[in-house]
């Protein structure tokens, strides 16, 4: 089974991307599924229940959240119908919406759970018992469970991937907009991989107009951060193998699309 993930898709340069570049993508490593964390996609700020729906067309079949899911009110809205589609699992239990979906791949199903870190962040559920509740649920159906790890912290990130070490196919982080540089497959064969990065802007920092970020830190006032519209974009996921006959994972590979590292398939 091959897994396309894409990293947090930011306004309206990342589901350009997406249009432009995931039909080549699907072409070139034929994922039998592709996830998006798509916690930026309106705006820089939530989903809509109108991008949800474009992205199922685009052929995503598992849309991811993270922190920033609730920031367009639209998702209160369509949230419950929205099967394809979750949010961190360790929001306290009054929060609308589930952690958890599986998608069905010819006779096997894909778990996939999204979780979401507390370190520098909103003091939520506990990730790593949330993790255990799930992977015990998933474990009764599938061998196959995918989990997107929404933190600010690579040592929260690492933690969570060496606790899931064994249990799960692949721990791949969220949220920091930036791809890191240690895709593994760890001793107890989860693949992992900090941070796959982020799709929108190129020209910007983490998806943000660069000039009120400078300014703030630089004065320490406040300033109005607006997501970029305009010019060059990134598109930053990972492609993910697992072996169907055991069930272990095979490789993790990143990928990177931009003007400095083009797709050349
Ligand atoms: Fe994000
Ligand atoms: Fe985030």
């Amino acid at each position: 089974m091959r897994i396309l993930f894409i990293g947090d898709v930011v306004g309206s340069l990342g589901r350009k991307a997406i249009t432009e570049h995931l039909p080549k993508l699907k072409k070139e490593y034929a994922p039998q599924v592709t996830i998006a964390n798509g916690e930026n996609a309106a705006g820089g700020k939530g989903i809509t229940e109108k991008i949800y729906k474009t992205f199922l067309q685009e052929r995503i079949d598992v849309v991811t959240l993270g922190n920033h899911a609730w920031d367009n009110r639209d998702i209160f809205e369509f949230i419950s119908d929205a099967k394809r589609m979750i949010r961190p699992a360790n929001f306290p239990k009054q929060a609308p919406g589930v952690g958890i979906t599986f998608v069905k791949v010819n006779d096997i199903e894909l778990a996939v759970i999204n979780l979401q870190g507390r370190t520098f962040m909103a003091d939520i559920d506990d990730p790593f018992e949330k993790a255990d509740e799930l992977v015990k649920i998933a474990a009764k159906r599938t061998s196959y469970i995918f989990v997107d790890f929404h933190a600010e912290t690579t040592s929260e990130k690492q933690a969570m991937g060496w606790y899931l070490d064994g249990r799960v196919s692949a721990v791949v982080g969220t949220h920091t907009h930036v791809q890191t540089n240690d895709a593994r497959i760890l001793p107890g064969g989860t693949a992992y991989l900090t941070d796959v990065g982020m799709t929108g802007p190129y020209d910007a920092i983490l998806g943000m107009k660069k000039e009120p970020i400078i300014e703030k830190f630089m004065t320490a006032l406040p300033k109005r951060f607006e997501v970029v519209e305009t010019g060059r974009s990134i598109l930053s996921a990972c492609i993910i193998e697992i072996d169907p006959r055991s069930g272990t994972t095979k490789s993790i590979n990143p990928i990177l699309i931009n003007e400095d590292q083009p797709f050349l398939a």
